[in-house]
């Protein structure tokens, strides 16, 4: 893998998480499929970044809960590319499109949470499987403590559905093992530039003061340059012996313990 150019396709790379794992992987020299939905034009600030770096890309487009829409994705990637050695699923939808809770979901709600996850995930790595090398890497980035949890009740659908695209990750990745791909999951702390900056300003200083406050040890939020860099790191060919497991980025917020008061445990 080394030795010749790689090729990345990032879903939901437009902006957010997505476009910090396209900016780290574009700087270690990885052309970059970057993947939107309907804002074309932050895919575009993207793009520009990628080449910044010196980089290629190109735009690709698809609604991710519509299969159809995945396999026309990967038949442009093809002819552009012509091979993959990353796939990284990543995109989600909008929070109004999957968040309530499991009194009051609705159908529509739930199956958007599971197509754009798991389905996308199932749909998505099948596709990428044909254009990969021996030595590939399959990411999908989950939120661990969503699928673990049910505290955050309108969770509920994004969480189940994450729960089952983690399950995936480890099916897939004894599927694939004998041809030295790996397939794991990746799960960040609360990431600024993101999801968060979307939410009302009260939720954001809230959270951000409880994580700088001690519940992150690290005392700050990520960023999507931390998580793009763990991407990068984890498509070394010395992280080859990794895979089917659900790893945490999280600046060590994980590591607290919700039953303990914050006040206790705090360092
Ligand atoms: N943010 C966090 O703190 C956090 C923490 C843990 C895990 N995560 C996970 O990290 C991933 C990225 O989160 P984020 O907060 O960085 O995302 P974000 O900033 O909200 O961006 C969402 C991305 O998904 C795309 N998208 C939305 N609906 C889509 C659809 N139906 N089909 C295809 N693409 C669609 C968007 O494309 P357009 O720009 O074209 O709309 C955009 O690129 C998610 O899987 C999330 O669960 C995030």
């Amino acid at each position: 893998m080394a030795h010749s150019v790689r090729h990345a396709l990032i879903t939901g790379s437009s902006r957010g998480i997505g476009r910090g794992i396209a900016l780290a992987l574009a700087e270690d020299g990885v052309n970059i499929a970057i993947h939107y939905y309907r804002n074309e034009s932050a895919a575009r600030e993207t793009l520009e970044q990628v080449r910044k770096r010196g980089a290629q890309g190109i735009l690709v487009q698809a609604d991710v809960t519509n299969p159809a829409q995945i396999t026309s994705m990967f038949r442009t990637l093809k002819a552009e590319f012509g091979k993959l050695d990353v796939f990284v699923s990543n995109a989600r939808p909008e929070v109004p499109e999957f968040f309530q809770g499991p009194l009051d979901i609705t159908l529509k709600q739930w199956d958007t949470a599971f197509d754009s996850q798991a389905k996308a995930f199932l749909v998505g790595v099948r596709e990428a499987l044909p254009l990969m090398g021996d030595g590939g890497r399959i990411f999908a980035i989950t939120y661990a403590e969503g699928s673990r949890t049910g505290g955050l009740q309108p969770w509920v659908g994004m969480g189940s559905a994450k729960a089952a695209l983690e399950s995936l990750v480890r099916y897939f990745a004894v599927a694939v093992a004998k041809r030295g791909i790996t397939v794991n999951a990746l799960s960040p702390g609360w990431t600024e530039d993101s999801v968060l900056n979307t939410l009302p300003e009260q939720a954001q200083q809230l959270l951000r003061n409880w994580h700088t406050s001690g519940w992150t040890p690290m005392r700050r939020l990520g960023t999507p340059e931390d998580i793009g860099n763990v991407v990068a790191l984890l498509c070394s060919p010395k992280a080859r012996w990794i895979t089917g497991q659900v790893i945490y980025a999280d600046g060590g917020a994980s590591l607290m313990n919700p039953e303990v008061p914050a006040e206790i445990q705090i360092a």
